[in-house]
């Protein structure tokens, strides 16, 4: 397959055991944390039969129970809205999305998104990485009136939301403004999620208090996004939304898995992100995966590497230390997606996130020197967007800079980096490098497709079903159950 020019790389020479022709202390260490290249070979036959594995489950009609859920329609999706795009334009899911954030643009000048888990952190992802880092306070001129956007429901604190209430109350006191008109997405696929639920019961009412009580009004200003049928389809339902209003999140698509449908192409498509680019990103990681042999399918290379670092060398902590201030709520968003979907049966790899340069100074020393349970994968966004900012020469130097006065902050990050896994190198702390060539829509999309494939393969590998979160219902059983035992008895 031809390879686009913004193809990501993954390169995991960092991991395996450099040829040895002394003993050394550095060789003795390396010999215990770094993976033999054989055994690298050794599970490629094995990866192959889980590509296979992984590419059936694509069609199976009526899976056996054992494998329930399986929510594998995310492989197929990027490309099927596509096509379905080019077909049928408008009338096209894509094309419904496009429309209903076109919508929305035009009638408000902010838009608070309203979801948790799978229905908020790829959207989250996608506006960190991909608009400007101030774009809410932007002038509406250079924001090219895209409005500005708000997360909330992903949490139950009180605090915050009065805050965002506040801060809608005082700005927007002219409805018939556009500048002064907010809205609202409501996200759930479940529609009973108790944190988005009652964020939007606080959310509807200040709508309706702010353009008064029509159901017209209401429609105009909110889209809400669910599964086929649930609480939340019920009360749109009932304010009057046409179901074909209600966007929709597919079947066989979970919450975590479903960034490339309405719930993280809405919101994208509302700030301006130009969402057929990030699809075909997608849709490319996807067909890399299917046809390329292990040597260029970044998504069998990355998941049997980090799987064979976790079971056989005890790395069990999985550091994704991203190099761009841009990518810490991608970063979040894996977290959910490995830890959602591996953490069962007593096994999985624990996930977190650095933003470097900046945790260097917090966990850097830990990395270097404390317990050798950690796999750290390092992403890089090998150019800017922006002109390098030069160091520069200046008159006064007491800070000494003036030595690397032509150097610019790229290049000044390029050394830490190299510096960081120098020093990781020189005491057998193994690394890899997952490379982005920019952060584009393209990029983003090959880079969240691949790291859902490879959570995928790495369920396989493990025999941990990496789709549904049994665990997870826990926690909402008894909050709910106490939220009743409560409210029988009066209590407020
Ligand atoms: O990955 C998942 O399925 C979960 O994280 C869900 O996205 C999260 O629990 C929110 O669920 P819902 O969209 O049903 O409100």
């Amino acid at each position: 397959m031809q390879l686009p020019d913004e193809a990501i790389e993954f390169d995991y020479s960092g991991v395996l055991l450099p040829h040895a022709e002394a003993w050394t202390p550095l060789a003795e260490l390396q010999s215990k944390h770094y993976l033999r290249p054989e055994r690298v070979e050794a599970v490629k036959q094995q990866l192959m039969s889980v590509r296979q594995q992984v590419a059936s489950e694509r069609t199976m009609v009526s899976p056996p129970s054992k494998m329930l859920p399986l929510d594998s329609a995310f492989i197929d999706l990027p490309g099927k809205l596509m096509e379905q795009y080019r077909q049928k334009g408008k009338s096209s899911e894509l094309g419904q999305i496009i429309q209903a954030a076109e919508k929305l643009k035009g009638e408000v000048d902010r838009v608070v998104v309203l979801g948790i888990g799978g229905s908020y952190l790829g959207a989250k992802a996608l506006f960190d990485s991909l608009c400007h880092t101030y774009h809410n306070e932007l002038p509406a001129k250079m924001r090219l009136n895209k409005p500005r956007i708000y997360f909330e429901g992903n949490n139950v604190d009180n605090d915050a939301l009065q805050d965002l209430l506040d801060l809608l109350e005082n700005l927007c006191v002219e409805p018939t403004m556009r500048q002064e008109r907010w809205g609202a997405v409501v996200i759930s696929k479940s529609g009973g999620t108790i944190e988005t639920a009652t964020a939007y019961r606080v959310v509807r009412q200040e709508l309706i208090r702010y353009y008064g009580h029509s159901p017209e009004e209401l429609r105009k200003r909110l889209v809400p996004i669910t599964g086929p049928s649930g609480k939340l389809r019920e009360l749109s339902r009932a304010d009057g939304f046409k179901d074909e209003e209600i966007l929709k999140i597919p079947d066989g698509v979970g919450g975590r898995f479903s960034v490339f449908s309405a719930v993280g192409l809405l919101p994208a498509a509302v700030v301006g992100i130009d969402v057929p680019a990030l699809l075909l990103g997608a849709s490319t990681m996807t067909q890399r995966f299917l046809s390329e042999p292990f040597d260029r399918n970044p998504v069998l290379q990355y998941a049997a590497i980090n799987h064979l670092m976790a079971t056989e060398l005890g790395k069990s902590t999985r550091v994704l230390a991203v190099w761009s201030k841009k990518l810490e709520a991608l970063g979040l968003w894996y977290d959910q997606l490995l830890a959602e979907s591996l953490g069962k049966q007593g096994q999985g790899p624990t996930p977190f996130t650095v933003v470097q340069t900046r945790d260097l100074h917090s966990r850097g020393q830990q990395h270097q020197e404390g317990a050798r349970d950690k796999l750290i994968n390092n992403l890089v966004v090998k150019s800017t967007k922006h002109a390098p900012i030069p160091i520069g020469m200046s008159d006064r130097n007491e800070d000494d800079l003036n030595q690397f006065s032509r150097k610019t902050m790229p290049d000044v990050l390029n050394a830490a980096f190299r510096g960081t896994n120098q020093a990781y190198a020189e005491s057998a702390r193994p690394t890899t490098d997952l490379t982005l060539p920019t952060l584009s829509e393209h990029s983003m999309g090959q880079l969240m497709q691949m790291l859902m494939l490879a959570t995928v393969v790495e369920g396989r590998l493990m025999d941990v079903n990496p789709y549904g979160q049994p665990g997870v219902e826990a926690y909402k059983k008894n909050m709910t159950a106490i939220l009743k035992a409560e409210s029988a008895k009066g209590q407020p």
